[in-house]
């Protein structure tokens, strides 16, 4: 693994105030660094700055570091390397729990997992599955490898744009192996090293990644409490005139909020002004709860110059690994080019599964819905019930709760929660520049039984005297 030097100066930014006073302050600086190193703010493989550094940089004793650094070798957080000083690690036994790729449900047993916002699969898959095994052999004389993805599952899906309003010809359409993927290859067609990409925040952690890891610079903009804040993002795409904007309009992830028809409008005015390609990622777009007509898709207001991302992995079931983007005529190749890099194609067989289920989607997603939104309410009268002084919305869709808890506590609960069987991601981890640490996305999709005890589980650990805690203040529905 490739090392990368954390000087003493970031680190002191991540620790933040770090020194709460519960214990001795080498035992608080040694827990503080595990729940960063836990939580992906500091990456397994990072190179921490000397004792002496971090001594200094922090202006505690040596011996506080030091020990510290001891609490985290013996715990497998830290190892000491010859020449290179320490470096940070995930303990094997810890990383499907709490590592940054987290694998829902594997070695997960007896856990309560808040940590991924994906249901299982719905039912009728397995039919789904069986009725496209029987069209494969039609297939199996050719290549199977169709890096614009199979014509029929083009067609079902740009069928369905048709009937959101949004003309769209199968042309237009490339398949990919969920929206992440889709995300990847369209922020590689159109940017370039160093160029800017607009997000909002809190947002997907990951899909942030995959902007970074291009090599763009993400400029973040906070959402409001009452959601977009449409003055803000219009200064801000004035003022840095982004090369792209990836933007989750539809039940963004994490707080659930969805955007009008009015602000779409607005926005997309705005974006063509400053020649933004806005990326939107439509996840979530088919999980509204409460029976709402939607907005028209954003892409309607700029056909030509919006590229849509959609998925089926929380609709149907993420396990498919399908995605897709919707794309103006004019980008079609450069996009192609790009993926050709990444891989070549989506499992034909996954495919024929999702045009199936796309076909049957009017009859299959209405139970979908309905289950999902018997777990939100679920969720909400247990948080409501056992931890009164955290506040929150009910969205209106989506897959989770974004919860403000009355202190900045969230990487701490995280790692008391772990212990009471609880697995978390601390709000920070929405946020492309760190922060956010009062907040936590409490995902409904687990069953309502699972659910309850996981927050009577979470209410226990919030009262733990590891999380620093004051109980006051209502709830928001
Ligand atoms: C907004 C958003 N985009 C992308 C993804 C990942 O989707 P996929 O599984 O299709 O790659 C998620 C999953 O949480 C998401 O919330």
């Amino acid at each position: 693994m490739r090392e990368r030097y954390l000087p003493a100066s970031t680190l002191s930014g991540l620790l933040g105030e770090w020194a709460d006073g519960t214990g001795p302050a080498y035992r608080v600086l040694a827990e503080r660094l595990r729940l960063l190193i836990a939580d992906g703010r500091i990456m397994p493989g990072s190179r921490l700055p000397s004792e002496r550094e971090l001594t200094d940089a922090l202006g505690v004793s040596r011996t506080t570091v030091a020990s510290a650094y001891r609490e985290l070798r013996d715990s497998g957080y830290l190892m000491s390397r010859r020449g290179s000083g320490s470096v940070t690690a995930l303990p094997s036994k810890v990383m499907p729990e709490l590592g940054r790729h987290h694998a829902p449900g594997i070695d997960a047993e007896g856990l309560y997992d808040f940590t991924c916002a994906a249901p299982s699969a719905i039912p009728g898959i397995s039919t789904a599955v069986a009725s496209a095994a029987a069209e494969l052999p039609v297939h199996l004389t050719t290549p199977g490898y169709h890096p614009q993805g199979l014509p029929v599952l083009r067609e079902e899906i740009a069928a369905a744009y048709e009937e959101r309003g949004l003309p769209t010809s199968p042309d237009q359409i490339i398949v990919t192996a969920g929206a992440l993927a889709a995300t990847s290859i369209a922020v590689r067609a159109i940017t370039q090293i160093g160029d800017r990409v607009l997000t909002e925040s809190p947002t997907h952690p990951n899909s942030v990644d995959a902007i970074r890891r291009s090599g763009c610079r993400v400029v973040a903009v906070p959402m409001s409490p009452g959601g977009w804040d449409l003055p803000l993002l219009e200064a801000t795409i004035r003022q840095t005139a982004p090369r792209a904007a990836w933007m989750v309009v539809d039940f963004q992830n994490p707080t659930g909020w969805l955007m009008s028809a009015a602000d779409r409008q607005r926005l997309a005015l705005a974006f063509a002004r400053s020649r933004t390609t806005a990326i939107v990622d439509e996840t979530l777009f088919e999980l509204s709860l409460d029976g709402q007509e939607m907005p028209p898709p954003f892409a309607s207001y700029d056909p030509d110059g919006v590229i849509t991302v959609g998925s089926v992995s929380k609709s149907f079931w993420g396990g498919l690994r399908v995605g897709w983007m919707r794309v103006p005529e004019a980008l079609v190749a450069r996009v192609l080019d790009a993926r050709a890099s990444m891989d070549l194609g989506t499992p034909v067989l996954e495919q024929l599964v999702v045009a199936g289920l796309l076909r049957q989607r009017s009859t299959l997603l209405p139970e979908r819905r309905a289950e999902l939104a018997r777990r939100r309410d679920a969720l909400a009268d247990a948080v409501s019930l056992e931890l009164p002084s955290w506040r929150f919305r009910l969205p209106s869709g989506g897959l989770s709760l974004w919860c403000e808890l009355p202190e900045p506590v969230g990487s701490s609960l995280v790692g008391v929660a772990q212990r009471n069987g609880v697995l978390l991601v601390a709000g920070s981890r929405f946020s492309p520049d760190g922060g956010l640490e009062s907040f936590i996305r409490l995902p409904f999709t687990l069953d309502t039984d699972a659910l309850r005890e996981g927050v009577r589980r979470l209410a226990e650990s919030y009262g733990d005297p590891g999380t620093p805690t004051r109980r006051t203040g209502a709830m928001i529905a």
